[in-house]
């Protein structure tokens, strides 16, 4: 099944890296191909136009549900982070998933966080996301390897909204010859144009009107340096915009899509990308774009 339908089929609930093995061994001695989408929940239409990219014939999805303590710094939201099961199994019933893996922490780390053996990406996970959450993708990447290596994907499907992860990922998968083909899909926004994530529930009334003009900006950035302007002045702006509107920028930039590097003459596939906060909210947005010859 490829999308949401009428059809309802509750997916295979498991909670142990045993049981997956099992599972995916008889599906695969079967020959259908396994899909990964892995997420920490709280469902919204961007994850599940993931699961919609990953369902094709004779293929089974598998969507792991898992609050990863390795990826959140400190002073982050692991508490708090909404955590809403039932809903999500039956957002994921109406698309045909096969399986929802939804471990304890202790069956991910069975030792202490801090002693685990990890993987790092070097270089790309040190800047932007990188410098502003130290740890976030050594937490992603080993999280993401452990998954792959108890789902054993043939294809996993990761958001472009999460732009710098999925480089991550990409990096590690070529690095370490992971057998896992990593597909990507658009970011899915609001109808106001808010790109959509769990983190918007913490938004209050006044400030989820406000976070609409991440996106406002970039999009006026983008068709500023299209236009010819002076990208480093149209950065200063779109930054200047957003202060005066009550965000913390951490980040306004452009780069080069393939690898997140500053631009150089002649390089025409680009991405806008802006981290910024409002209050104790912290949002992402980006959008890639190409410039004519
Ligand atoms: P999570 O934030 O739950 O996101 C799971 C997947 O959904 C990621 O690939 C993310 O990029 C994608 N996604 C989120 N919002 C989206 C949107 N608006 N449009 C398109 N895709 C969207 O990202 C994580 O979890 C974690 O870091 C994880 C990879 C699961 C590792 O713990």
């Amino acid at each position: 099944m490829s999308s949401a339908s009428d059809v309802v089929k509750t997916p295979l609930h498991v909670r142990t890296i045993d049981e997956v093995r099992q599972q995916i061994r008889e599906w695969k001695q079967a020959g259908d191909r396994i899909a990964f989408v892995p997420t920490m929940g709280n469902l919204h239409a961007g994850h599940l136009s993931l699961i919609e990219a990953a369902s094709k014939p004779d293929t089974r999805v598998v969507v792991s549900i898992f609050v990863n303590p390795m990826q959140f710094g400190e002073d982050e939201d692991f508490d708090k982070y909404p955590r809403t099961f039932d809903e999500d199994v039956d957002k994921l019933s109406k698309y045909g998933v096969d399986m929802v893996f939804s471990p304890v922490v202790s069956e991910i780390y069975p030792e202490s966080i801090e002693n685990a053996t990890f993987v790092e990406v070097p270089k790309l996970s040190e800047i932007l996301e990188g410098e502003h959450r130290p740890g976030f993708f050594k937490g992603v990447a080993t999280v993401v390897n452990k998954l792959f290596n108890i789902v054993q994907p043939d294809v996993a499907v990761f958001g472009e909204k999460d732009y710098q992860q999925l480089l991550v990922i990409r990096q590690m998968v070529r690095d370490l010859s992971m057998p896992v083909e990593i597909q990507s899909v658009s970011i899915q926004r609001e109808p106001d144009g808010l790109a959509m994530s769990s983190r918007n529930a913490y938004l209050d009334e006044e400030n989820r009107i406000l976070a609409t003009a991440i996106q406002r900006g970039l999009k006026h950035l983008v068709e500023a340096i299209v236009a010819g302007e002076n990208p480093t002045y149209e950065v200063g702006h779109a930054c200047h915009e957003l202060d005066e509107q009550g965000f913390v920028v951490d980040y306004i930039v452009v780069r080069r899509q393939q690898d997140l590097a500053v631009p150089e003459q002649g390089d025409k596939s680009l991405i806008v990308l802006a981290a910024a906060r409002l209050g104790s909210v912290r949002l992402i947005d980006n959008i890639p774009f190409v410039l004519a010859d």
